[in-house]
C-alpha cells in the first residue's frame, strides 16, 4: 500500500516533468523559417497591372496559411516589419500620396497608374498586417484579436479596388526599407 503510494506520485511527478520537455521541444522543432528580409523594392507588389494584388501578396510572403500556429518567429517579424514599411511607403515623405500629388492627382493617366499602384500597395500593408493577426492570435498572443476585424475589412474594401481595376496599369514607386 505504501510502495503504491509512492509510485503513484512518482508517477504522476513524472508525467508532470515530461509533458513541458516534449512541448519545448516541437516549439523549437517548428521555428525554421522560410522568408527572407527583403528590401521594400524587392518585396513589393505595385508594379504591372491591378487586379490580382492579393495573390501576388501571398505569393511573396508564402508562409504556410493552413498552420498559423507553426510560423517561425523570424517569418513573423518579417512580415509584421512588411506591413509597417509599406505603411511608410503609402504616407511617409516619397511615398505614394507624394507622388500621386507630384503627378498632378488621379485624374492625371499618370496620377491614375500611381493610384492604382497605391492601391496593391494598400493590399500589401494590410494583407500583411492581418497576417501577423493571425498568427499571432494562433500562438496564443488573444489581446492582438480585437484589431482582426477591422484589418479584414480594410482589405477586403481594398481588394475590391483592386479587382475594379482589373488589367489598369499599375505603377510602383522605389521606396527606402526591408522587412
Ligand atoms: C516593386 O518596386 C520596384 C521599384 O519601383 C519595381 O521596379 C518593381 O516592378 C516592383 N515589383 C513588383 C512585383 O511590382
Amino acid at each position: 500500500m505504501h510502495f503504491s503510494t509512492t509510485l503513484t506520485i512518482f508517477l504522476s511527478l513524472a508525467g508532470a516533468l515530461a509533458a513541458p520537455i516534449s512541448l519545448d521541444k516541437k516549439a523549437a522543432t517548428a521555428a525554421a523559417g522560410v522568408l527572407k528580409v527583403q528590401t521594400y523594392d524587392d518585396f513589393n507588389v505595385s508594379g504591372g497591372v491591378a487586379g490580382n494584388a492579393l495573390a501576388e501578396v501571398n505569393a511573396a510572403f508564402p508562409v504556410d496559411q493552413t498552420n498559423l500556429a507553426g510560423v517561425a518567429a523570424s517569418d513573423l517579424a518579417i512580415i509584421a516589419k512588411a506591413a509597417q514599411v509599406s505603411e511608410d511607403a503609402e504616407t511617409g515623405t516619397g511615398g505614394f500620396n507624394d507622388a500621386i500629388a507630384a503627378a498632378g492627382g488621379t485624374g492625371t493617366t499618370a496620377g491614375t497608374a500611381l493610384q492604382n499602384g497605391k492601391i496593391k500597395n494598400k493590399v500589401l500593408k494590410l494583407q500583411t498586417d492581418v497576417l501577423r493577426i493571425q498568427i499571432e492570435v494562433a500562438q496564443g498572443n488573444t489581446g492582438s484579436q480585437s484589431e482582426l476585424a477591422t484589418q479584414q475589412a480594410k482589405l477586403a474594401t481594398n481588394v475590391a479596388l483592386d479587382k475594379a481595376a482589373a488589367g489598369q496599369s499599375s505603377t510602383a514607386i522605389t521606396f527606402s526599407g526591408s522587412d
